[in-house]
């Protein structure tokens, strides 16, 4: 998908309008050749019905395709949400809505209900799109099906303008390229190397006690956002963002609150990281519409310019970099000595889009699940008071007050494990996620019944958000924060004898 410049709503226009003018070019053709003698009332008539009429008749020959192979293989249809509104456009505004309300799986989990079945075929505008929260399913897409299930197209699509062609947003030997350049580099000594994050932690640690001598409250999120952000540049680029030098936001009902702080350059790169963000999120609920709501302009354009705009200037220093150690032994020489990402990548390639999409992927990829598991260890810490003082504990009793953790401290601390992967149960930070079939498969039915039949050419949707609060897959206590589920007899009950019930990372551990 290349970059355009033309504005996402035209660029579609002029996509589909051949399409839709093929039946009536058809029409003409007819009309001009034909022998036949209508009326021009019956000959309106057929070019006002002539799209309606290919749409359909293309919909009934699939259909019956389909329903062909549904006999062969012994299947039946996922069952579809109903609706009231032609095309499903109820469904795509309660979508909409429950997002906005902040429960944005209130749709699905109604919808499953209703239907007893964990897959559901949300079927929008006259196409399939079908959304799991079964083990089994997510299993086969990810692992024993990998090779039937891609991001596809429509994925891209979207993400396209935040993302470009890096590893989140590609398929197929893209994928295989972007993970082949970025995979040594995150070797096991790197990724165990503390410091970088140790230092922001302390800065972070610092900016909230201040706030708390001034008897004021702060958002925590605010401060793992700039924290991660920090570290993650750092880690990445070497050269860090800073977004902890700037004041800390106040509380609505502080008095401090009107008190304007002055805006720091970081404050940029910060705002339009999450705008970016945001955008592609509400883009993927308004599904194939959505460059209709961007008609003459990418709502990301100018997010994405501040964003390069901070990006590419490193990455060319980086690159002038390279070019002055040309005189050293070797391209692996140079790549032993590579402190960060951005270090690595520019020994691999010297293409500036490339290194760009590489590094803002694994930014993205990176700083937003940590400060995501952060924020929500904290909310569940607070409401159980319990669980923090056992955490505590067993910190101050392997790491003590004064030193920073090693990674044999981290290794050693099995409760503070518990209470991140329980953390990562309920509130899993990519909790939906979306991949697209090839060929049509069939898929194991929770009933026991005939298999449901996934059509090939398909968006499939899933969740492990769903899946990870399943009482059926959980036991009765799902819902609740308890970390000794990862440590006491449940283990053995519940999650050793079907790991895919757990995926917070996907199928593996990042990388
Ligand atoms: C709590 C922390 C994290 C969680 C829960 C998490 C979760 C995930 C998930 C679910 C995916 C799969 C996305 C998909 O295939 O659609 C993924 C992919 C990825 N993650 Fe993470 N991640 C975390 C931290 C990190 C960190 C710290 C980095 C790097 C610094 C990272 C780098 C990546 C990359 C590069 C991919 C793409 C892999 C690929 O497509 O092959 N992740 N992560």
């Amino acid at each position: 998908m290349p970059p355009s410049s033309i504005p996402p709503g035209v660029l579609h226009l002029l996509q589909t309008v051949p399409n839709l003018l093929f039946p009536l070019v058809f029409v003409y053709g007819l009309q001009r050749s034909s022998t036949l003698i209508l009326p021009t009332y019956a000959w309106a008539l057929t070019y006002v019905s002539a799209i309606p009429v290919i749409f359909l008749t293309k919909h009934i020959l699939e259909y019956i395709k389909e329903e062909s192979e549904i006999r062969r293989l012994g299947a039946r249809r996922v069952p579809i949400i109903p609706r009231r509104w032609p095309g499903g456009i109820d469904v795509m505004i309660r979508a909409i809505e429950s997002n906005t309300t902040g429960k944005f799986d209130d749709l699905w989990k109604e919808e499953t209900e209703r239907l007893g079945s964990y897959i559901v075929d949300v079927h929008l505008l006259g196409d399939a799109f079908l959304f799991t929260a079964e083990p089994d399913h997510i299993k086969a897409m990810l692992a024993t099906e990998f090779d039937n299930f891609e991001k596809g197209t429509y994925f891209q699509w979207y993400m396209h303008s935040v993302l470009g062609t890096g590893v989140f947003n590609s398929d197929g030997n893209m994928w295989k390229f972007h993970r082949g350049i970025t995979r040594p580099y995150f070797a096991r000594e790197r990724i165990s190397d503390f410091e970088t994050f140790n230092h922001h932690a302390d800065l972070a640690i610092k900016k909230m006690k201040e706030r708390f001598a001034e008897g004021e409250a702060l958002d925590f999120q605010d401060v793992a956002a700039r924290f991660t952000l920090d570290s993650a540049t750092e880690f990445l680029f070497g050269s860090c963002v800073e977004s902890l030098s700037s004041a800390l936001p106040y509380s609505w009902n502080s008095s401090r609150h009107q008190a304007k702080a002055k805006p720091h350059s970081s404050d940029k790169f910060a705002v339009a990281f999450g705008h970016a963000q945001d955008q592609v999120a509400h883009r993927s609920r308004l599904a194939s519409m959505w460059p209709l709501f961007e008609f003459w302009k990418d709502k990301t354009k100018d997010d994405m310019k501040i964003i390069h705009d901070y990006i590419e200037p490193i990455i060319k220093g980086a690159l002038v970099k390279k070019a002055s150690k040309n005189d050293m032994d070797s391209l692996e020489k140079n790549n032993e000595l590579a402190t960060t990402l951005l270090d690595h990548l520019v020994q691999q390639t010297d293409d500036v889009g490339v290194i760009r999409d590489e590094t803002f992927n694994i930014l993205i990829a990176g700083r937003d699940t940590t400060m995501s598991t952060l924020t929500f260890a904290i909310y569940l810490l607070s409401e159980n008071p319990n669980v923090l003082a056992k955490l505590r504990e067993e910190i101050l009793t392997i790491v003590g007050e004064v030193r920073p953790p090693t990674i044999e401290d981290v290794k050693q601390c099995k409760y503070l494990r518990a209470v991140i992967n329980e953390t990562l149960r309920l509130f899993p930070p990519v909790p939906f996620n979306l991949r697209h079939s090839i060929r049509s498969t069939t898929w194991r039915a929770r009933d026991g019944g005939k298999p449901h039949y996934i059509p090939a050419d398909v968006d499939v949707g899933y969740s492990v958000f769903m899946m990870h609060r399943r009482t059926d897959l959980w036991g009765p206590d799902a819902l609740q924060f308890d970390p000794d589920r990862f440590l006491d007899e449940r283990v053995h009950k519940y999650l050793t004898p079907n790991p895919m019930i757990f995926l917070p990372f996907n199928a593996g551990k990042f990388l």
